[in-house]
């Protein structure tokens, strides 16, 4: 059977990664996998959460199962989080939550339910959007369009060209949203624009699915879901994916929830008995650990406010090196690249690099990017920024 099997070609995203491992050059610099780096080009465990797995390790007195849904306590303290403990969304019961691994695996979970529902909607997602997005959410069955959102030239978003496409598309149709920090491009919306999209998505009877994976490294912890409150507060029907991967810094532990906000609380409680019937029947029930930390961090006032002020540093670190970038790329690039670098907000910027000027900045000058043109700002430090404008202007010009 597995002769039929052709090998494939490595993930856009984690090839990179595997690739900058192996590349011998004694100077070179991984603006690839979003992950936070500090100035060394370490990604450290946060303090607040080293102190909350000791705390969780000493009083645990048990492994036994938690259950599909995972861990109760993290999701209502996440729910919090991202809603506000005030939201009505939450107050009037219509929302229910489920751990997940990852923001992945919460994505995967919400699209198994559009599917369960039996009326097999297209998702449309933005273009572009996060390469890993198509897999997961095509792979449940839902059929996957495009919505125009990013112009690469000037950096920003295609906002009237969006907004005239949602106005398009049929009831029932599901709109997948990047609640901040849009991925791969950096570009967001303003909370004007999210008001707008809202009173669309009411109006036309749309599905939001907002994928909330970087909040906290955009404008604030609580600025960052202001996009996402609004759209709960707004329509009757919402799913919300979220990673803690990169705000708590988690990766590799898998944390992520799935929330789902129903017309009711009857046809929440049912969302969820068929949420966790998926969970079941794909992996039983997330693992533990990566939550049982951020709920202990957000149950405890000292080590939240510890997290919330590791957060608010990655972020200026981000907003430091964007502006170092943006400054030197004025004298490299054109003054459209620096400006939109300079504008955009989180982990990622999209320049105008082609396919093949990737491919020459990583053969020739060791610094690797998707294809795309998207770089992790995170990987840049205040030593490589001139070094990176050169060798881009050197591929892209003024
Ligand atoms: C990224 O976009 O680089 C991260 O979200 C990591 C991943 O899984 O692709």
């Amino acid at each position: 059977m597995f002769e039929n099997l052709q090998a494939l070609p490595e993930d856009p995203i984690l090839g990179l990664m595997a690739a900058f491992r192996a590349d011998p050059a004694p100077v070179k610099i991984d603006l690839g996998v979003g992950v936070y780096k500090d100035e060394h080009g370490k990604t450290p465990v946060l303090a607040a959460v080293r102190a909350a797995e000791a705390a969780v390790l000493a009083e645990q007195q048990t492994k036994t199962y938690l259950g599909p849904a995972g861990n109760e306590q993290f999701n209502a303290l996440m729910s919090q989080l991202i809603l506000g403990d005030k939201h009505t969304a939450l107050t009037s019961g219509r929302v229910r939550a489920l751990q997940a691994p990852g923001g992945c695996g919460a994505l995967r979970l919400g699209a198994e339910l559009l599917t369960t529902t039996g009326s097999r909607p297209t998702i449309h997602v933005s273009d572009p959007t996060w390469a890993n997005h198509v897999p997961l959410l095509s792979g449940a069955g839902l059929k996957l369009e495009r919505y125009p959102y990013f112009d690469t030239r000037s950096g920003t978003v295609r906002f009237d060209a969006m907004l005239e496409r949602l106005n398009t598309l049929p009831a029932g149709d599901v709109v997948l949203l990047h609640g901040c920090c849009h991925n791969p491009t950096g570009a967001d919306l303003s909370l004007a624009q999210w008001r707008q999209i809202a009173d669309v998505l009411l109006q036309r009877r749309l599905i939001p699915y907002v994928d909330l994976a970087y909040q906290g490294l955009g404008e604030g912890i609580t600025e960052d879901s202001e996009g996402t409150r609004l759209i709960a507060a707004t329509v009757p029907e919402a799913l919300i994916a979220v990673s803690c991967s990169k705000n708590f810094g988690l990766y590799r532990e898998r944390v992520g929830l799935l929330m789902v906000l129903a017309g009711n609380e009857t046809q929440a409680v049912a969302s969820a008995s068929h949420l966790r019937k998926i969970a079941r029947g794909i992996y039983s029930m997330p693992p533990d650990h990566g939550a049982a930390i951020v709920a202990r961090i957000l149950s405890d006032a000292k080590l939240s406010n510890d997290w919330r002020n590791e957060v608010n540093a990655m972020r200026e670190r981000m907003m430091t090196l964007r502006r170092a970038l943006s400054k030197a790329l004025a004298a490299t690039c054109t003054a459209e690249m620096a400006a939109a670098v300079d504008q955009q907000r989180g982990m990622f910027s999209t320049l105008a690099v082609t396919p093949e000027a990737a491919d020459t900045l990583r053969e020739k000058h060791h610094i690797y990017m998707t294809r795309d043109g998207r770089i992790n700002i995170a990987g840049i430090s205040l030593e490589s920024v001139d070094y990176i404008a050169r060798a881009i202007g050197s591929v892209v010009g003024r």
